[in-house]
């Protein structure tokens, strides 16, 4: 039996999305170790903590207990209201469980928020650099992206200026991400209220999965300064849970319905004793969460000196997620390139910045999501293979 070939059979829309190299280099990586190479992972953004045994108790219970159905499509009550009380406590907000949809991780809540708001031909504003996968959303939709070029002298913040600079009549909607993957920027407050502002009736889609990751300051959600926003957060990060895969939207009253008609028809719900463990990761102990953060610091202090040291050009201080965006233009401007030969050469997994748009072009991510005996060992070798 034979087939055409896929490039026929395919539509132009799938064929065009580009990889997610970051997957990409972790899987070369994993090529390599089977091999018997030894890898220092440096390039994933997946924390390396394990997820609190209270949770993992949770879903256990729940399985035992044959909780294995579907749920309500917009998730279990109980979660919406863990969800909503952690929002309305952090921020001073009276959200309702109504507005919350529950989903398999916080991608397919992208997913959902993109499909929903968006007509084919339709713009959004989107920084550069930015998390890999927003603008292939996009594209999938028939869309497009129009970027709004951030700089490292700025921290690469988003601004209200650089949002004002480059909305236009056509752009549908605003995509802000803070604290920010993969510059680990975090959006002060002032900005994200003069960006609600600018926005007025365009709608505001805010990634806050980072949230709670944060490095002195505090981090903030859109929803403190306009109702005009979709909200995507997920347990993957602040929960250690990124294989557990759950997230949720958080969305104006009004357009839930059509965000609920969505998620039966593509995904019906999350999964049920996951969103079991959800509701235990909210409700109880975080200590474990503040400990984390606490690691992460030490981790991203010591990082950023020993990049420095070796010739990376760090003109910023990431003070959110745990990632370090460094300028290696010394070494190569060819950031696959460099990528790839870091890796086959020292043995280190890093992200090219081109993952991230072409604003990232020239630089390497670094991920501190990785023990700091892991660092200190990837910071050896890439000084020995860089400058050795
Ligand atoms: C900014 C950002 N948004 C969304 C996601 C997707 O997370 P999830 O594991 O919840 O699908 C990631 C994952 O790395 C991310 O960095």
């Amino acid at each position: 039996m034979s087939h055409p070939p896929a490039s026929l059979l395919l539509s132009e829309r799938s064929m065009n999305i580009p990889p997610f190299y970051v997957m990409e280099v972790l899987e070369s990586a994993q090529k390599l170790e089977r091999s018997g190479r030894d890898i220092v992972h440096l390039e994933i953004g997946e924390p390396d903590f394990p997820t609190a045994p209270h949770i993992c108790d949770a879903a256990n219970q729940s399985l035992a207990a044959c909780n294995t159905r579907y749920t309500h499509s917009q998730g279990l009550y109980e979660l919406r209201s863990a969800i909503v009380d952690d929002y309305n406590n952090r921020f001073g907000l009276e959200l309702v469980p109504e507005q919350v949809l529950v989903t398999s991780g916080t991608s397919p809540a992208l997913m959902l928020t993109f499909m929903a708001l968006l007509d084919q031909g339709d713009t959004v504003l989107l920084p550069n650099p930015h998390y890999a996968c927003y603008p292939n959303f996009v594209s999938a939709l028939g869309c497009t992206s129009n970027f709004a070029y951030t700089s490292e002298e700025n921290g690469f913040g988003l601004t209200p200026e650089l949002v004002s600079e480059n909305l236009d009549a056509d752009s549908s909607s605003i995509l802000i991400n803070s604290p920010s993957n993969p510059t680990g920027y975090v959006m002060p407050s002032k900005d994200m209220q003069g960006i609600a502002e600018i926005a007025g009736d365009i709608p505001i889609i805010s990634d806050e999965i980072y949230q709670g990751l944060v490095y002195g300051g505090k981090d903030h959600s859109i929803l403190e300064y306009t109702d005009n926003a979709f909200v995507l957060n997920g347990f993957s990060k602040k929960y250690c849970m990124t294989g557990w895969r759950l997230g949720y939207l958080i969305a104006p009253l009004d357009c839930m319905r059509v965000l609920q008609k969505l998620q039966q028809n593509f995904f019906i719900c999350a999964n049920s004793f996951v969103q079991e463990a959800g509701i235990a990761a909210l409700r109880g102990p975080q200590e474990h969460v503040d400990e984390m953060v606490a690691t992460y610091d030490k981790r991203r202090k010591y990082m950023l000196k020993r990049l420095q040291d070796i010739g990376f050009n760090v003109g910023y201080e990431p003070m959110g997620a745990f990632y370090v965006l460094a300028d290696a233009h010394e070494f190569g401007n060819d950031s696959l390139e460099l990528s790839r030969t870091i890796l086959d050469e020292a043995g280190v997994a890093v992200t090219p910045g081109i993952d991230f748009g072409d604003g990232a072009e020239g630089y390497i991510r670094f991920s501190y999501a990785n023990s700091l005996e892991n660092i200190e060992e990837g910071m050896k070798r890439l000084d020995a293979f860089l400058n050795g």
